[in-house]
């Protein structure tokens, strides 16, 4: 057997000891012809490998270079050097794989974020990047954790769909229909009865349609898969291919939804706090490095730990729609004129009003309920007054939007009479329908934006930076 090594992690834990112990991993760094420090990707820790002077060839040492891979072998022993508890003393070398250092990208010294993001098949074998990957790793985990300890279903929704659920028109198409003789009809549109599905089809932008048709049956859903949207985006929190968390319960209200949604993203964070302290504390100390660069006045004085800690320990705060556009028109902010955007009821929420919501006024998450139905998707339950639905949004330091959801229109008429009146093509959503037309029941659900929640935990400012492979407009590298 081949892999019978014990991880690094694990070692760098173990007591100096009488059996000698396999490791594998890249070399981060070699110094003087002696001190190989190894990493292998289980954690941040690097084993320091000990080469006695003389006991390897010259044509072996040669070959450790920053990126190659190795396979060691030898005692752990007490390390008198700093920073580490053991060394492994070698017995024997393997050199796994070479890596020219003329040509390898990856030197030991500081990239930049950007620099990484183009060489994203080598970033994991950065300290930023395992960091990341690992929380993210912790975080998908701990989201199926949660919804099993309350007796959810995990349920697939499909990929390809013909629906748009947002209704906003932000779609990828899936065809197979030939470019260049793009079969017409008689009026000359394309003919998508000759396509592969004999219709027109897209990648979804949410599987919360299909979510609902399940929990009208199980009870309580969640799905996790990714989603498309095809909107023209270039910001700091916005991908092309997302991942999305959204549970659906039937027998919930907007009420219900919003105790589910602020308790999930809690369990969140005191998960990755207990089980990824590590990374978060190297994440903590990447962050404050990076504050140092800024301007004094733009300065975060809170810590990610600290960050973190003060949002999974308090209630956020839940204000309507209405109250928030008071409260942004009652700031200095808009009195100075210091935002962009006009502040008016009606408005779309931009980021910069959320960001004063949370970060200036309350300082906590907040969860903002009641929108103008005209901003809001279809299916979102109107409320009396006659302008307003039963939507929340929560809004998160730093990040603004990382939760959309709302109680769900179960009445029939309300739900067709506001579809017609959004162009939202009734026959061909009779199944979503159906669910209204036979023991419809009062429901809700949301949507937590993976990459978002990623970011908030990791403190990383750059969407693009938790997802392995990005995909933004222009860009489907890898
Ligand atoms: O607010 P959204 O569009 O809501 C829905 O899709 C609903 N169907 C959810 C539901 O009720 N089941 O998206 C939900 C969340 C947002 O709050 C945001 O966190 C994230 O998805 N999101 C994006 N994340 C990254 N890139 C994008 N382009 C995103 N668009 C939305
Ligand atoms: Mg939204």
């Amino acid at each position: 057997m081949f892999n019978k090594r014990v991880k690094i992690r694990d070692a760098v834990q173990m007591a100096a000891g009488r059996e000698e112990i396999t490791v594998m991993g890249w070399v981060r760094t070699f110094r003087n012809n002696q001190f190989i420090a190894l990493n292998d990707g289980s954690s941040n820790d690097q084993l320091q490998i000990v080469l006695e002077l003389g006991k390897f060839d010259d044509g072996l040492l040669k070959k450790i270079t920053t990126g190659a891979s190795v396979k060691a072998t030898g005692l752990l022993l007490e390390s008198p050097g700093k920073g580490q508890k053991v060394e492994l003393k070698a017995s024997a070398l393997e050199i796994l794989g070479e890596s020219d250092p003329e040509k390898f990208p990856l030197q030991p010294k500081k990239h930049s974020l950007e620099f990484l993001r183009e060489i994203a098949h080598l970033r994991f074998r950065t300290n930023t990047f395992g960091a990341v990957f690992r929380l993210r790793h912790g975080l998908a985990f701990a989201t199926h954790q949660f919804f099993q300890e309350r007796g959810f279903i995990y349920l697939h929704t499909p990929v390809i769909t013909a629906t748009d659920a947002e209704g906003a028109g932000e779609m990828f198409k899936v065809t197979t229909l030939p470019f260049d003789s793009t079969p017409r009809t008689e009026s000359g549109d394309v003919n998508f009865r000759e396509d592969f599905f004999g219709r027109a089809t897209n990648l979804t932008v949410s599987g919360q349609l299909e979510g609902e048709l399940a929990a009208m049956g199980l009870g309580e859903i969640y799905t996790f898969g990714p989603t498309f949207r095809a909107e023209n985006s270039n910001t700091a929190r916005h991908l092309a291919e997302f991942w999305m968390i959204e549970p659906e319960m039937a027998f919930y209200d907007l009420e219900d939804n919003m105790d589910l949604a602020e308790a999930f993203v809690r369990y969140l964070i005191h998960y990755s706090l207990k089980n990824n302290r590590a990374d978060l504390e190297f994440l903590d100390q990447r962050l404050a490095e990076e504050e140092k660069q800024k301007l004094q006045a733009e300065r975060n004085d809170q810590g990610l730990i600290e960050k973190l800690e003060s949002v999974a320990n308090q209630n956020f705060q839940r204000i309507s729609y209405t109250e928030a556009i008071d409260i942004l028109r009652d700031s200095s902010s808009y009195k100075k004129k210091k935002f962009k955007y006009d502040v008016a009821w009606g408005i779309d929420l931009q980021s910069e009003h959320e960001r004063y919501l949370v970060e200036k006024h309350f300082k906590k998450p907040v969860i903002v309920t009641g929108y103008p139905k005209e901003i809001k998707a279809f299916y979102m339950r109107q409320q009396e007054d006659g302008k307003t639905v039963a939507a929340m949004d929560i809004l998160a330091p730093g990040i603004g939007e990382i939760v959309g959801g709302s109680q769900r229109e179960e009445r029939l008429d309300k739900l067709e009479a506001r579809m017609r009146e959004m162009d939202i093509p009734l026959e061909q959503m009779w199944w979503y329908l159906d669910t209204r037309r036979f023991g419809t029941v009062p429901h809700s659900g949301f949507g937590l934006g993976f990459e978002r929640m990623v970011q908030f935990v990791s403190g990383m400012s750059n969407i693009r930076d938790v997802i392995p492979f990005p995909r933004t407009p222009k860009n489907a590298e890898f």
